[in-house]
């Protein structure tokens, strides 16, 4: 009999950098369905993949003066090494540069435009360029911003091709009623309907004209198809989907579950389905939004400083207790907060006292008592049958909790009984049973350990295979782990009597939080300064260099002359505008006015100015100084401050109000 067919993915991610521990967290919980589902007897397809196209990726490879796919070709390589690192089981790794992939969104764009699906107009909108979209007057917040990441948009007008999403709002409210299960949870349904459903839906602007690093609309050349079409359509491509047909397609369509991150739930359960309406192709089973994990309650960017990459945390501490944490410590559904504290502490509780401790006892026990050989169990007492009776049970409870995605619930589950079995051996007191030479409750109880644990090896393989398979090889086990096997005590085919345990290293030791948190920050940081390309850390040293050979003037005051003073050209100006610098944390840009002329100066004020205190101040500003790159920025000119003894800083202005350009000498 074929075994029934699974297809999950998560999203495609954008290459734009390398990925962190919220990309790894869907990338992890979809690989612990695939194998919880496969342990299942379900032939599972799994797809991940990168998102190659559109302005930002082509923006940044300008940053770092490469090709597009130039760019994106060394960032997918680091991502598909931090797949195999974490042996992610994937079975397709789709790029939505493979050229099948381009092919079939040009077939399903031109299939859309025949069947007037898509038609050619002009879009006027409100754009907001990072993240890509255009937004209705209704969808804008604060007048202007973004409803997506809060950043100002900008009016613009292009010829555009068009997808009808307007005709489908009804047949959208009747797929949620008619599956409660398509937007999952609950609340990320609501949120649809409410947000942008139930005022209805405008059509979809598809194709763009300002960049081309995309697809190129077949027909219509100047144009290239909207990123999101060319995105999602990677779950159908992945499956070897040609337009027409696909013979992975024909097994594995229509997905059973999309993993996504919240924000994008909106693509996935208005656009995605929308269009295989259109298409007049199957919609998928579940869209599942998960939350996001925050750092410290504050969300990751670089800017910040505050990413965490996974790679040191995997080097350090190995693939399962990571993969522990990820699942066990955040609800799927919301947003979760990591820190490196508690990271190290659920390693110490969960892993090393709870699950490191009962392999370790159980194993050496049967040594010390039995010479290595789990012996068969005697008399059966009111306390054993309670410990089996809940080992029984706990597989059922992961496959209800692992159906609604609960994986933290799931692994409590889990520990639950690893809890009550490191109990029974308190309870039991096998050193007392060796000491009072009472063998057949002895061997009842050395029995019932290592099969509570061979139990607990088959219910933890889903999300720490290599650990599951150390417990296997402790206690001797040759056989496959088989899920139906979980349900069973003393199972004839699995049935561990007589086998001969093999003690193994501590699998999860006792760490020192202290010195680990020192550790782990060195770790992250040493990979945050490798990731920092050449050319930024070149204008840090020039940074450095200058405020070494600044000091050094101050340091030895030299007398100069009127004339060397009239050397520098200062001018009184206007701040017309000030923002973030976006790739530097102690940077202000400042856009100023001077008179006729407006220039645009990087100053590293940020600590003692926001943005917004300094728009509409006069400062003053060294005008002749050479011109300076300043983390990819050319700033023209210096704006003056005086700083005090305790280092408090005050920029400079004039006392009585004059207009910007004045001199000054
Ligand atoms: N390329 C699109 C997806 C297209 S799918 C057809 C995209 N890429 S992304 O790289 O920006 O994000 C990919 C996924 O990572 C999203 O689901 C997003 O929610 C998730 N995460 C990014 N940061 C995250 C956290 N801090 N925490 C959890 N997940 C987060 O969107």
């Amino acid at each position: 009999m074929s075994k029934p067919k699974f297809y999950l993915t998560t999203p495609i991610y954008y290459p734009s950098d390398n990925l962190h521990i919220g990309h790894t967290y869907t990338t992890v919980a979809a690989d612990s369905i695939k194998r919880f589902k496969s342990l299942q007897g379900y032939d599972v397809f799994f797809t991940t993949g990168s998102d190659e196209h559109g302005q930002k990726i082509q923006t940044k490879a300008k940053e770092n003066e490469v090709g597009p796919k130039e760019y994106v070709d060394g960032i997918v390589a680091n991502i598909k090494e931090l797949w195999k690192m974490l042996e992610i089981d994937y079975d397709c790794f789709i790029r939505s540069t493979d050229e099948h992939h381009e092919k079939m969104v040009q077939k399903i764009f031109t299939k859309l435009y025949e069947k007037g699906e898509i038609y050619k107009s002009v879009y006027n909108g409100h754009y907001c360029t990072p993240c890509e979209s255009f937004w209705t007057d209704a969808q804008l917040v604060d007048e202007d911003k973004c409803p997506d990441c809060g950043r100002p948009t900008h009016l613009e007008e292009e010829e555009a091709y068009f997808f009808k999403l307007s005709n489908y709002r009804d047949r959208l409210l009747k797929l949620y009623e008619d599956n409660p299960e398509f937007i999952q949870p609950e609340s990320r349904k609501n949120e649809m309907i409410n947000n942008f459903l139930k005022d209805g839906l405008e059509d979809l602007c598809v194709s763009r004209t300002t960049f081309d690093w995309g697809i190129k609309v077949p027909f219509d050349e100047k144009h290239v198809v909207y990123v999101w079409i060319d995105a999602l359509s990677c779950y159908l491509s992945a499956l070897g989907f040609d337009g027409e047909d696909g013979e992975k397609y024909k097994e594995f369509w229509p997905a059973n579950v999309h993993l996504v991150g919240k924000e994008i739930v909106r693509f996935h359960t208005i656009i995605w389905p929308a269009l295989l309406m259109a298409l007049e192709l199957p919609l998928p089973k579940k869209v599942f939004g998960h939350g996001w994990i925050l750092f410290e309650d504050d969300k990751m960017s670089k800017s910040k400083g505050n990413v965490i990459y996974p790679e040191p945390i995997i080097e350090l501490y190995g693939i399962d207790s990571f993969k522990y944490f990820l699942l066990r410590e955040f609800t799927f559904g919301q947003d979760g907060s990591f820190s490196r504290e508690k990271f190290l502490q659920r390693l110490n509780s969960d892993l090393a006292n709870d699950l490191g401790n009962l392999v370790s006892r159980t194993v050496t026990m049967v040594e010390k008592y039995n010479e290595g050989i789990i012996p068969a169990p005697k008399t059966e007492e009111e306390v054993d049958a309670s410990l089996r009776d809940l080992a029984i049970t706990v597989a059922d409870k992961v496959e209800a909790e692992m159906d609604k995605l609960n994986f933290s619930i799931a692994l409590e589950e889990i520990w639950k009984l690893i809890r009550r079995t490191n109990k029974y051996v308190d309870e039991t007191m096998p050193w007392v049973l060796a000491k009072e030479e009472n063998k057949d409750r002895l061997d009842t109880v050395l029995y019932n350990l290592s099969e509570s644990l061979r139990i607990v090896s088959i219910l933890i393989k889903p999300f720490m295979e290599k650990t599951s398979d150390e417990i296997r090889r402790q206690l001797g086990i040759q056989v496959e782990a088989n899920w139906q096997d979980a349900k069973v005590w003393n199972p004839d085919v699995a049935n561990i009597v007589d086998n001969k345990v093999e003690k193994g290293n501590i699998i999860f030791p006792r760490l020192d939080v202290q010195k680990e948190l020192v550790r782990l920050n060195e770790a992250n940081q040493k990979l945050i300064d490798s990731r920092t390309n050449n050319s930024e850390k070149k204008e840090d040293k020039v940074e450095e260099n200058k405020e070494v050979k600044e000091q050094e003037v101050i340091e030895e005051v030299e007398e100069i002359t009127i004339d060397d003073f009239d050397k520098v050209k200062l001018k009184l100006a206007k701040v017309i505008n000030c923002e973030d610098h976006p790739k530097a944390d102690k940077l202000l840009v400042l856009t100023l006015k001077l008179g006729e002329e407006t220039r645009t100066v990087v100053s590293g004020i940020k600590k003692y100015y926001s943005a917004e205190d300094l728009i509409g101040k006069k400062v003053v500003v060294v005008t002749n100084l050479k011109p300076v790159k300043l983390r990819g920025i050319e700033s023209r000119g210096m704006v003056l401050a005086a700083e005090d003894d305790e280092g408090k800083l005050s920029l400079l202005t004039t006392l009585t109000e004059l207009n910007d350009g004045a001199s000054i000498s």
